[in-house]
């Protein structure tokens, strides 16, 4: 008869590397889902606050799904491929978070159901398992259920978009995830609740803005060469002194940029089946793009500015690349970064900031720069991924740019005269609030050549 002696100790169920690594496979499709999911709110949502909060949040998400991607590869690699069969059941619950029927619900439904579950689960994973043995899980969980918690807060604390009642959404969905286990899958499951039937959710091809701010097309006259009187009335800005023209433009500009990063959230939530790389460079093109459009906030709220009564807070730029294909979008960005950083504008910007002594306004610029450059990498990479690594991938870049630039001047032309457009009343008004603001400084003997980078180059002739 063989023998044996004792087990050195107990283990308890699904602690084995079979069982770590199909859970942490679905906490991973979890928070990849989170995160597209968050990209399509993102552009969504117009209230600015809670658009910066989103986008932060899906890079939030992102982050947790690398982690807990490259653990299930450790624990089983190449055996288990993390990017293939997806439990459905996971992915049908997370189709029905996204359809919620206002923000009020979206938010209710991810932090208050789907990330509340998450951070019991993970806390249900660290009791159970082996500390030893899954030692790297523990590491990852633990910071990842750190940011859970506080992610969670951080939703409570948000002035929240309306009053909307969303017991009935929360309890629909907590049913939904108790009837497949939970987010582990380990949970008893109960019985599926009634399907709402409610539609799939729709990316906005065309974006609503916040409405605290007059509606405008268009935020600074290098956009609108048929504005004349815009750029006759940004002229007196400039007449103030180059330098102030350049500490304003930055600002407005920058708080512009939100549309830089909902053109990667259409995109990354568009498509399907791009290598994971993909996903993690556009989760942080979008939230780069909404922390440089929160740092001209910031800089227009450090001034005192009641930004939503002064500041143009433009729709042309999302919305004119609505129609576009996917890559299509992606290369319109790609055209003014890349331009952006060929021609040193940024380095010139910076140089103006610093000479005028705005230490906010050039702290800023230096790490957008940071930013950028980062950008113009993930461009040229994602559009010869998606476009082809020769010739003809170059020659449809080309195309594809030439054509997206010839779109958004032909919507420029359809919307030159809606009173939308019309730039010349906020930079009125603002001339009144910056000259009253203007300081006398050392004469510096500044040389200052400066042009932004433009879909239309017949804009600069009026500049
Ligand atoms: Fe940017
Ligand atoms: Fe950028």
């Amino acid at each position: 008869m063989p023998k044996v002696i004792r087990s050195s100790r107990a283990t308890p169920q699904h602690t084995r590397v079979g069982d770590a690594s199909s859970i942490l496979k679905r906490f991973y499709i979890f928070e990849r889902q989170l995160m597209r999911a968050l990209a399509g709110w993102y552009i969504q949502t117009p209230g600015v606050e809670l658009k910066f909060f989103l986008g932060g949040e899906q890079w939030l998400s992102s982050q947790h799904a690398d982690s807990l991607r490259a653990r299930v590869l450790e624990l089983r690699y190449p055996r288990r491929d993390v990017d293939k069969k997806w439990d459905q059941d996971l992915l049908v619950f997370m189709d029905e978070l996204l359809k919620a029927a206002n923000l009020s619900e979206f938010l209710a439904g991810v932090y208050d159901v789907a990330l509340a579950a998450l951070r019991d689960e993970i806390q249900e994973y660290l009791d159970r398992t082996d500390p030893l043995d899954d030692a790297p899980t523990v590491y990852r969980l633990r910071h990842i259920a750190y940011d859970t918690a506080t992610r969670i807060e951080q939703m409570h604390l948000l002035e929240q978009p309306d009053a909307t009642d969303t017991s009935e959404w929360r309890d629909y969905l907590s049913q939904r995830l108790a009837s497949i286990g939970g987010l582990s899958g380990l949970h008893e499951r109960d019985a599926a609740p009634i399907d709402p039937g409610r539609p799939g959710f729709q990316v906005q091809r065309s974006a609503r803005r916040d409405p605290r701010f007059r509606t405008a097309r268009f935020h600074l006259p290098h956009e609108n060469k048929y504005d004349k009187a815009g750029a006759a009335a940004w002229k007196r800005i400039e007449s103030l002194d180059k330098r102030v023209a350049m500490q304003v433009w930055s600002a407005i500009s920058h708080f512009n940029e939100i549309w830089a990063g909902e053109a990667p959230a259409s995109v990354l939530f568009d498509l399907s089946g791009e290598p994971w790389d993909f996903y993690l460079d556009l989760s942080r093109w979008i939230w780069d793009e909404t922390r440089h459009s929160m740092m001209g906030y910031r800089a227009m709220q450090g001034w005192g500015w009641d930004v939503p009564s002064l500041i143009p807070y433009g729709d042309a730029l999302y919305n004119a690349l609505g129609p576009m294909p996917p890559a299509q979008r992606l290369a319109l960005l790609y055209y003014f970064e890349e331009g952006l950083l060929r021609s040193g504008t940024k380095q010139v910007e910076l140089k103006i900031l610093e000479a005028s002594g705005d230490d906010g306004s050039a702290h800023d610029m230096d790490y957008d720069w940071a930013d950028e450059a980062i950008h113009v990498g993930y461009g040229f990479k994602w559009l010869r991924h998606l476009l082809g690594d020769d010739n003809a991938g170059q020659a449809e870049l080309t195309r594809l740019t030439d054509e997206a630039r010839a779109i958004f001047a032909d919507y420029v032309k359809a919307h030159k005269d809606d009173e939308e457009a019309k730039l010349a009343p906020y930079f009125e008004r603002l001339y009144d609030v910056v000259a009253q603001m203007t300081l006398d400084v050392p004469e510096d003997g500044l040389e200052i050549q400066w042009a932004p980078v433009v879909a239309d180059q017949a804009v600069l002739e009026d500049l």
